[in-house]
């Protein structure tokens, strides 16, 4: 059975072991499964923070970074600007993997990587601009903790960006649910050798919740001028906030 997420420690620490076991193949799965629209999504959700990427004196965290591509996205998007970004999740493997990567693409200003929970993050209050997290934030034991935490690591007048999963709806969404709880859970444990975790992913974004409750939450942990944007159909979203100043 997949580990279910809570804010016990031994829940956390099944689901960092989980999210280890299936580093070595994450990247290709993530990239056949989704028919590499994840790339359309990571780079969508960069350019929405263009204006922060951009500015040089900008501090911008990826959370639940994995092997990194949102993070490089963002990289990208930043741009000659020396603004300092860095990748934060508590998988050594995703990280070693997402510093792998970077000492291959060597860009001018390397993504810094932080190993740590997303729920404590070693990190003092108002220290980043910018705080995004793809495909992360649902895997999180306690949302409300996630957001709480996120805004306290914002600076006043910073943003957050956390991109992650949908349920769509109609047709697509029938189809793209036989898809997502049918075909992708055997391809994902095929490919990847470990019963589990393909089949944990349908579930927790099942857990996650609906855009208008998550409109809410991030309201209630301080946020202003939220927004979601869908993606894909409602595949993924991109959920906005601003903490003002
Ligand atoms: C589905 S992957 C997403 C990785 C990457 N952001 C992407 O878009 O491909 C989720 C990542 O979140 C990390 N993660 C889950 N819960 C976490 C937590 N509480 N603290 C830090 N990282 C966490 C996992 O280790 C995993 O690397």
């Amino acid at each position: 059975m997949p580990p279910v997420a809570s804010d016990q420690p031994e829940a956390a620490r099944a689901l960092r072991d989980m999210f280890t076991s299936i580093a070595p193949r994450y990247d290709l799965l993530n990239h056949v499964l989704s028919f590499n629209i994840d790339r359309v999504w990571w780079r969508r959700t960069a350019r929405k923070f263009r204006h922060i990427l951009t500015r040089s004196d900008a501090s911008v965290l990826d959370l639940c970074c994995g092997t990194g591509d949102m993070t490089f996205a963002l990289r990208r998007e930043a741009g000659k600007s020396s603004s300092k970004i860095s990748g934060a999740d508590f998988s050594h493997a995703m990280l070693q993997r997402a510093a792998a990567k970077s000492r291959l693409r060597r860009p001018a200003s390397p993504p810094e990587w932080i190993e740590a929970d997303a729920l404590r993050l070693p990190v003092p209050s108002d220290h980043f601009d910018l705080v995004t997290s793809a495909f992360g934030f649902r895997n999180l034991a306690d949302y409300d903790a996630g957001l709480r935490e996120i805004f306290r690591l914002l600076r006043p007048g910073g943003e957050c960006g956390i991109l992650d999963f949908g349920e769509p709806k109609g047709l697509v969404g029938a189809i793209y649910r036989v898809y997502f709880k049918q075909v992708l859970p055997r391809i994902g444990t095929a490919v990847s050798g470990v019963k589990g975790p393909y089949a944990y992913l349908p579930a927790s974004v099942e857990r996650f919740p609906a855009p208008e409750e998550m409109i809410a939450r991030m309201k209630a942990a301080g946020f202003e001028q939220v927004s979601c944007t869908p993606y894909t159909f409602g595949i993924a979203g991109l959920y906005r906030g601003k903490k003002i100043a």
